[in-house]
């Protein structure tokens, strides 16, 4: 798989996400498309953005039952997106359904990458509330493994994290990694983070870039910036 970077578009309106998008005249940045324009704007934005010629990777974090995660993977796949993503903790049968209902008569599909514990989630939260008891760096390499058994392209996981998961999971198992930073930037909310050169360095396959870029004075070179120190 190849390494890219991916620009988290976190905006509240499609007229806000289409502004953005014109800056790009000479190149597509692969987009990433969460849970509040996915939400607000419907599937048609993933429908305009993809005729746009960007690559799409759909942030929706699916995690049910299931049957009903195969067949809402059915649709995803129908919107033709290029990665998609799920909770590991729905159990290797859901990502196995996943799978199922993401795969094409023509048997292509979207990548698709787990959740494994939320970086909101910590210790003290995953004993308390969730009453897991190991080890939270445990649980995060047991349920890549869990994907990986099921299946799955690779993990969404801290830029900290993808050497062990590549250790644990195979050098071609897809570490996909937010909390990037260029070196002389604001680190903002985000906690343990890496500039794109070192996440190259650890063996990041995706960096998911969203403030960085989109809070720049200028996006495009922000976004040149990654790429130059992430890809080429
Ligand atoms: O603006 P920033 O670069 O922090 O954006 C990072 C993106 O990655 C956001 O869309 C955020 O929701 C997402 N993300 C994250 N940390 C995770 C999982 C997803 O920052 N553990």
């Amino acid at each position: 798989m190849g390494k890219d970077v991916i620009i988290a578009c976190d905006f509240p309106s499609k007229e806000k996400v289409m502004s953005f998008l014109d800056l790009f005249t000479d190149e597509k940045p692969f987009v990433k498309i969460g849970m509040e324009l996915f939400y607000g704007a419907g599937p048609e934005i993933v429908r305009e953005i993809k005729a746009r010629g960007h690559k799409i990777f759909l942030d929706l974090k699916l995690h049910d039952i299931p049957n009903t995660v195969k067949s809402a993977m059915a649709v995803l796949s129908g919107l033709d997106v290029d990665m998609t993503n799920l909770h590991a903790s729905g159990t290797v049968r859901m990502m196995e359904a996943a799978i199922e209902g993401l795969t094409r008569a023509d048997g292509t599909r979207p990548i698709l990458i787990a959740v494994t514990q939320l970086t909101s989630t910590d210790q003290e939260a995953m004993e308390n509330d969730l009453l897991i008891k190991e080890p939270i760096d445990k649980v995060v390499m047991h349920y890549a493994a869990n994907a990986a058994k099921a299946g799955l392209d690779g993990v969404v996981c801290s830029p900290l994290e993808a050497g062990k998961v590549h250790d644990t999971c195979g050098k071609d198992f897809v570490t996909v990694t937010p909390g990037v930073r260029f070196a002389d930037g604001d680190i903002g909310d985000q906690k343990r983070v890496m500039t794109p050169a070192e996440a190259k360095k650890i063996g990041s396959d995706y960096i998911v870039v969203g403030r960085p870029i989109t809070g720049a004075t200028d996006p495009v070179a922000a976004y040149r910036r990654c790429v130059a120190e992430f890809v080429d």
